[in-house]
């Protein structure tokens, strides 16, 4: 490990500082942190040491403690009990109850119950500081994604996370840094990068069926009012969001697989990003048109536009566009396109057309390129047939994990991949409070992006 040069601690005083108080009592009493530092990012950039952070040492199990067992925790916890090597040791949620259902479900899968920890929103610092566990993995919400993280490692355990791992310039880097000094695994959890499409297209690129690659497109297209309206889950902290902020709030799910193949941090990387943003109307409308005179949800008012549309330049000269919508009337979408000098693939609905091989001018559907180039991970009928969350791409994100820990191998996704997506949140939103004038990505690989090896097209063990 390369010298470090220790900062002051950002990171234990920041859990108790700024972040929202979630809780059953909670509503939106949102403090969310500030996200206008990039110039500090991009200095602290050059300042940095470099050091590699590739794998850890092999391991027989995977003994994890979860903290958030929510929705989404929920999905992991019914991965997790199915996949080989994996074991619950500790599960921590604020409230009691979800405790007690994640417990019993690991305990109906044959492992002997997992220790709760409920008792507050800190609770996972003690469950760290207790517990003998390999990886603490968290699904909690996006204020609790950092401190989470941070104080694993510090606890020394590696750490994986819900999307986006950060969304402030500095705690992006608090998460390579950490993760750096500590030799820690910190990997932020992006499914719709193990897509049964999104992984053809990987191996498309791989082949060079594109030819060379030009542009992606990707995007969060989904109608969100309900949930974010909601009195459970998500209400509870992701419409606060929605008032403070303003920007592409949720970058990951569509720039992960067009970042995987454009080999982001491993032979490119994001260069500057230009962001702009509609006005706000859904929320409000929706507020206005669904809940009865004196509810205080029509009195909110949103910072966030309805429609974000943002453009990311690569070193390698690149082009993506990147969307966010979850406040409008529309059928899902994540937009999947990319585009190359021999042909192009787009996903909603999936199709691709390859020069020499497709119809001159027509789409044809990925039927035929299935059966061709299907992606290893997914020629898996494990794979195929699990149904729980998000039909396998889930399931097939955990199994990688879980494998890669085992066996001491490179995660498929790192810590500077969670910091290079996660950080195109606060850019964007620097960029729509300024006109839309374009913002420097840190590189936070500190160079070795030139060098680092691509992602292989990996098969299950
Ligand atoms: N990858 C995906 O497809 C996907 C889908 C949904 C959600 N997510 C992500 O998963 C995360 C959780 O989302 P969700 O839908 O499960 O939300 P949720 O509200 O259903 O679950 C969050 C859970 O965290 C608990 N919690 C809150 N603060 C906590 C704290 N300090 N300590 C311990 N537990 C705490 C809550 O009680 C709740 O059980 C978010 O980051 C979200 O962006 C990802």
């Amino acid at each position: 490990m390369p010298p470090f040069e220790d900062e002051p601690d950002s990171g234990a005083p920041a859990t108790r500082r700024d972040f929202l108080k979630v809780g059953a009592a909670a509503g939106l009493t949102a403090a969310l942190g500030g996200c206008l530092n990039s110039q500090r990012g991009i200095q602290r950039a050059q300042a940095m040491p470099a050091g590699p952070l590739l794998a850890a040492p092999p391991m027989e199990k995977v003994r994890i403690g979860f903290v958030g067992v929510g929705g989404m925790g929920m999905v992991h916890i019914e991965n997790l009990v199915h996949i080989p090597g994996a074991e619950i040791r500790a599960v921590c949620d604020i409230v009691d109850d979800k405790v007690r259902a994640a417990q019993d479900r690991v305990v109906k899968a044959g492992f002997a119950k997992p220790t709760g920890y409920s008792r507050g929103p800190l609770d996972f610092e003690r469950m760290c500081q207790e517990e003998e566990l390999d990886l603490v993995y968290n699904a909690t919400p996006w204020e609790w994604h950092v401190p989470i993280c941070i104080a694993a490692m510090k606890a020394g355990k590696h750490a994986a996370t819900e999307v986006p791992a950060a969304y402030t310039v500095d705690d992006c880097w608090r998460l390579v840094e950490t993760a750096e000094k500590l030799g820690k695994h910190c990997v932020m959890m992006e499914n719709c990068n193990y897509g049964r499409a999104e992984l053809l297209m990987l191996n498309l690129v791989r082949k060079g069926m594109f030819g060379e690659l030009l542009h992606g497109e990707g995007g969060y297209l989904h109608d969100l009012r309900e949930i974010k309206f909601s009195k459970e889950g998500e209400g509870l902290w992701r419409r606060a969001h929605s008032i403070r902020r303003d920007g592409n709030l949720y970058p990951t799910h569509g720039l992960g697989p067009i970042a995987q193949c454009m080999d982001i941090n491993r032979g490119d990387r994001f260069d500057y990003v230009v962001s702009m943003s509609s006005n706000s109307r859904g929320l409000r409308l929706y507020a206005a048109e669904q809940f009865p005179a004196g509810d205080p949800r029509r009195a909110e008012v949103f910072k966030l536009g309805d429609v974000n549309a943002s453009l990311i330049r690569t070193v390698n000269g690149r082009t993506i566009y990147l969307a966010h919508n979850c406040d409008n009337p529309r059928p899902y979408s994540r937009i999947n396109m990319l585009q190359g000098t021999r042909g192009i693939l787009s996903g909603y609905p999936d199709r691709v057309h390859i020069e020499g091989r497709s119809p001159p001018h027509r789409w044809e559907t990925l039927d035929k390129y299935y059966e061709e180039f299907e992606h290893p991970l997914w020629r898996s009928e494990e794979v195929k047939s699990s149904t729980s969350g998000h039909g396998g791409m889930d399931y097939l994100e955990d199994l990688r994990l879980i494998e890669c820990l085992r066996k001491g191998r490179p995660t498929d996704m790192n810590v500077y991949d969670a910091a290079a997506i996660s950080v195109i949140t606060p850019l964007t939103e620097q960029s729509v409070a300024n006109r839309s004038r374009p913002q420097d990505v840190p590189d936070f690989t500190r160079g070795r992006w030139k060098t680092n090896e691509k992602l292989g097209i990996a098969g299950l063990a």
